[in-house]
């Protein structure tokens, strides 16, 4: 009861963005040890070829998470079947002022302020190419730096497909980011049409150069309305455009019914998914089957995934849902399977748990004065039993999940020192952050 009250506040009191990287650097952390054999996915392949792609499964992560390509192996063990990084402009950038990313569980949704925050292309690509044996199509989801000009736009985006051609399965040109000044006016009228025809005229003359094709997708916004969809379908058709990604966050909030929600920002999450399961329907009728969909916003379920299916998507990514739901995202195993192998010692519970209470353990170091004793003493029995359990569960998922044989689990002996080696890695880390 008192560590749930205390874990409530501690976790209140974090930054979401900081919470986010903390977490994604722990899945980093496992990946990188002798665990990394537990979180690999046997999944049976269920391969689907698109934009003439081979896709082991249906299920991608959507741009955003890792902007900067540092967790290629982590994203692909787990078991994506495309990893799309990004959004990346063609010089590092800062991004928009903190906080700019907020967190509302009670509507399951993200309202976020980023602005393209990334290191630049040329370490992206140092990323990509250090990466070996990855089974995930790898995209790269590009941007206009925010003080390039809307005129000058398309230089950026030409910059970065030129730099990042030969090393990606796919190129996503994002202009439907909400959080970068007047980006999203990139999508309609002449500027729309210039740029597709130069993406276009760039993508074949580097197709003869190199005779390898690489398809070019549009991400599109989700605040367009239907004569708007008619245009930007007819564009993508008129020019060829491989693939069309729909859709990019939200700036409406009248799904929401409270007022308490910030105005400005993305927004996304379930309170997305009527919009854009909306914008891909009428889509659909539109590309009449022309130019793949990819379908994204607010899918957190088997039923949310089929019903972008059945809209028209191809293949569909996630984001939201992976940061709420973690491991009860993977209820119905058809199509989350891949991430229930991973399980509630990754993205779930387990993890915030270790977290925490380290984080109150360490506080409680610092200035003892301020916790009382049996606060103190709960820590203690707590912290090692968190780890056992994290262990433990580790080891069993590996014979729930039937994805690893017996025999194999006795190469993973080492796994009990895994306890021992993340409860290091988690000071550290605490340490340096
Ligand atoms: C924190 C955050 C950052 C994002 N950053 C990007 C981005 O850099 N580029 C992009 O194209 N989409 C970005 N997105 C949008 C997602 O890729 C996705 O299109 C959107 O969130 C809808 O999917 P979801 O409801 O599953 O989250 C971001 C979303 C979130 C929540």
């Amino acid at each position: 009861m008192l560590y749930k009250l205390i874990t409530k506040k501690i976790l209140s009191k974090l930054d979401p963005e900081k919470k986010q990287n903390l977490i994604l650097k722990y899945i980093k952390y496992i990946n990188y040890n002798p665990l990394k054999l537990l979180i690999k996915n046997k999944l049976p392949e269920k391969n689907i070829v698109c934009m003439g792609l081979n896709f082991r499964n249906i299920l991608g992560l959507a741009a955003g998470l890792d902007k900067n390509g540092d967790y290629i192996d982590v994203f692909s063990s787990i078991g994506f079947g495309f990893i799309e990084l990004g959004t990346v402009t063609p010089n590092a950038q800062q991004g928009a002022k903190k906080p700019r990313l907020f967190y509302f569980p009670e509507v399951c949704g993200i309202i976020n302020k980023m602005g393209f925050n990334n290191y630049g292309i040329d370490y992206l690509l140092k990323n990509i190419k250090k990466t070996k044996n990855i089974d995930s199509r790898i995209g790269i989801n590009i941007g206009k730096n925010q003080l390039t000009p809307l005129e000058k736009a398309k230089e950026d985006y030409l910059i970065c497909i030129k730099k990042s051609y030969l090393y990606v399965d796919y190129i996503t040109i994002n202009i439907s980011s909400p959080n970068t000044k007047h980006l999203r006016k990139l999508q309609f009228g002449l500027l729309f049409q210039d740029l597709l025809k130069e993406i276009k005229i760039l993508q074949n003359s580097l197709f003869a150069l190199h005779k390898k094709y690489v398809p070019i997708l549009i991400k599109i916004s989700p605040d367009i309305n239907d004569d708007e969809i008619m245009q930007i379908a007819d564009n993508l058709v008129l020019h060829n455009i491989d693939g069309v990604i729909a859709t990019n966050t939200t700036i409406c909030r009248n799904m929401l019914k409270e007022k308490k929600y910030p105005e400005s920002g993305g927004l996304s999450g379930i309170p997305l998914r009527n919009i854009s399961t909306n914008i891909i329907k009428k889509l659909n009728i539109e590309l009449q089957g022309k130019i793949p969909i990819i379908g994204a916003g607010g899918i957190s379920s088997v039923e949310s995934a089929k019903e972008k299916i059945q809209s028209g998507a191809s293949l569909i990514q996630i984001y939201s849902s992976l940061i709420f739901q973690g491991p009860s995202i993977i209820k119905h195993p058809e199509i989350f399977k891949i991430l229930f192998l991973i399980g509630p010692a990754i993205f779930g519970i387990s993890i915030n748990q270790i977290l925490t209470m380290l984080n109150t353990a360490i506080s409680s170091f610092l200035s003892p004065g301020s916790i009382s004793w049996m606060y103190y003493a709960d820590r203690i029995v707590e912290l090692p039993m968190g780890i056992l359990g994290v262990s433990i569960i580790n080891i069993l998922l590996p014979y729930l999940s039937k994805s690893i044989s017996f025999n194999k689990i006795k190469e993973y002996s080492d796994i009990l020192c895994w306890g021992l080696q993340f409860l290091i890695g988690c000071m550290v880390e605490f340490f340096i952050d």
